[in-house]
């Protein structure tokens, strides 16, 4: 079985995260999100085994499909993944992650979301290594770096989260191979820079960053500027 349109990714994406949206019209939400330029929507799917919360699951993410062509980020925190990824793929899932802590055969469960015609990647804990990546960066479209640990918005982003993305990156390109590497949690506009310039191109950040149009093209300008080595002014 195939499904689900992926839409060419930008080179630099925002992903808001619907983990902040209100939740009893989320079709509006997506569409205000449409309309702020952004291009990708990240569901934060837990199952309060993995990720310690209950949020959205696969029967909401499909009911929202159609009312929206936002590129869908869909990252599970969800014990043993492999159970849903048909079922997230007929949601209509754009990108499907796994986490890399969450199940035993890693490398065949992201064959198999590709195989399915989404994207895959890969999600490690702020406490996970690289290293866990060495066998299947051929295998990925992404790899989010968790900047905190899964459960909860509003979390404060670890500082240690620079350094692991520093040496992702060097470990990228020493293989050669350009997946998107997004970073998860405790984001906003001040961190955009420096983020950015240690090798991020896709950041979650909080809907409510992102819900006025001047607050987007403001984001937008910063990671611009940083893309540039340019001063940034907020
Ligand atoms: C943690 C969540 C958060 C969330 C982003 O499980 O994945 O990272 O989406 O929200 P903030 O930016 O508020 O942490
Ligand atoms: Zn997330």
């Amino acid at each position: 079985m195939t499904c689900s349109t992926a839409t060419a990714p930008a080179p630099f994406i925002l992903s808001p995260s619907l983990l902040s949206a209100d939740c009893g019209r989320l079709a509006d939400e997506l569409q205000s999100l449409e309309r702020t330029g952004t291009t990708w929507a990240h569901w934060d799917v837990m199952d309060e085994q993995f990720g310690p919360n209950i949020t959205f699951g696969q029967h909401v993410i499909k009911r929202l499909r159609p009312a929206s062509s936002l590129f869908f980020d869909v990252h599970l925190m969800i014990r043993e993944p492999e159970r849903y990824l048909d079922d997230f793929c007929e949601a209509g899932a754009n990108m499907l992650v796994v986490h890399a802590e969450a199940t035993l055969h890693l490398q065949r469960v992201l064959a198999r979301i590709r195989q399915l015609g989404m994207q895959a990647g890969v999600a490690l804990n702020p406490a996970t290594p690289l290293n866990v990546l060495e066998y299947v960066l051929d295998d990925v479209d992404m790899v989010l770096l968790m900047s905190v640990n899964p459960g909860f918005g509003g979390q404060s982003f670890l500082p240690s989260t620079y350094r692991k993305l520093r040496e992702l990156r060097a470990m990228l390109r020493q293989r050669g191979v350009t997946p998107h590497i997004e970073v998860d949690g405790g984001v906003d506009v001040g961190k955009t820079p420096e983020l950015i310039a240690a090798g991020a191109n896709a950041l979650v950040c909080v809907y409510g960053l992102c819900s006025a149009a001047d607050r987007a093209a403001r984001f937008q300008g910063c990671a611009a500027a940083a893309r540039q080595g340019q001063t940034i002014t907020l």
